[in-house]
């Protein structure tokens, strides 16, 4: 007999371990996870990147261990992105677009590596490449003002595109947040015969600040912000027009990127998505959990854990995570 009349009691499947697997609604599994990984021209081996512990800018030999490691522990693609000299930067990016580039060369020598056991990712974006770090070509604008131009940028996208399918890609994944772009990138490509390269769209891609690690992994140029661009943090509507726009442009899966500061911007696309959604847990949700845990203010592991289940509780498909090799090896014990 209980002291207060209580029959509804939701800690009884909490009780064992057993009983919490079994009310489980959420599960997590290494194939849902995407690697993002960084190769960069000119390295004699890989140098760690400092604001992203455990994370490299690796030499394309060291690209593939990791890639190997990668499958291993079940993870089924990486998503490269190409870090050029210092002195291959211009203000059109061209090291991004030229066959013998570092990321057209690393998707070349990991296509042949890895055939199709792993899908090969590549970014296609303008910012790695271009000496003022936007992910697009400047301009001056009608009113005279310099501007990231739009329709010029999709060009360069289109000719990026090619050239990562031709180097072997499987998915290319624009992310520069231009106006039509994937249209553009699924027309040339269709046009070439590369009816089976995939589009990932970077559809609702937020203007933030937790990217600032991303950008010493890449040693971006950029000085400023990506807001006229990149869309603002307060809206949540217009996520919904980017993703539409983006399927009826003939994207394969979608993006929400960040994860964790954009859940509710994720969970309402999940719900209407034709298409796989995935997010991007980006750089400064990696560097939180590792800074915090080198203080000894949070477990590593647990937080890694949660975070990752959050996303995917929210509705993410795939996750783009840095933690997904580690995050894999947890998930077999
Ligand atoms: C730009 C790009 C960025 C990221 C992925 N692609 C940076 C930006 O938009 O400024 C960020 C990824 C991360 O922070 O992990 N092509």
């Amino acid at each position: 007999m209980s002291f207060y009349d209580i029959s509804r009691r939701p800690r009884r499947l909490r009780r064992s371990l057993a009983m919490r697997e079994l009310v489980s609604q959420t599960r997590l599994h290494p194939s849902d996870l995407i690697l993002p990984l960084f190769v960069a021209d000119g390295l004699d081996d890989k140098r760690e990147i400092a604001s992203m512990p455990g994370q490299y800018q690796h030499t394309i030999e060291t690209l593939k261990a990791i890639g190997h490691e990668a499958l291993e522990a079940g993870v089924r693609c990486v998503d490269l992105f190409g870090v050029p000299l210092e002195e291959d930067k211009d203000a059109e990016g061209s090291a991004g677009l030229r066959e013998d580039g570092i990321l057209n060369r690393a998707l070349r020598e990991m296509r042949a590596e890895f055939g199709d056991d792993l899908v090969i990712m590549a970014d296609t974006c303008l910012d790695e490449f271009t000496d003022h770090g936007h992910c697009g070509v400047e301009g001056v604008d009608k009113y005279g003002n310099h501007v990231v131009l739009n329709d010029a940028t999709v060009d360069l996208y289109a000719k990026m595109a090619l050239a990562q399918a031709e180097a072997g890609a499987h998915i290319v994944s624009p992310s520069g947040m231009m106006d039509g772009q994937v249209a553009v990138i699924r027309a040339a490509l269709d046009e070439a015969g590369w009816y089976d390269v995939a589009i990932m769209a970077y559809s609702a891609k937020y203007a933030s600040a937790f990217y600032g690690p991303f950008r010493d992994a890449v040693g971006s140029s950029l000085t400023g912000d990506r807001r006229t661009y990149q869309q603002d943090p307060a809206n949540a509507r217009e996520s919904l027009l980017e993703v539409q726009l983006d399927i009826e442009e003939g994207a394969d899966m979608v993006m929400v990127k960040p994860a964790m500061p954009y859940l509710d911007v994720l969970a309402e696309v999940a719900t209407s998505s034709p298409v796989p959604v995935a997010a991007y847990q980006v750089s400064g949700e990696y560097a939180m959990l590792h800074a915090a845990a080198r203080n000894g203010w949070l477990e590593l592991e647990r937080t890694m854990m949660e975070s990752l289940t959050s996303i995917k509780r929210a509705g993410a498909d795939q996750i783009l995570t840095y933690f997904a090799i580690d995050a894999a090896k947890a998930l077999h014990g």
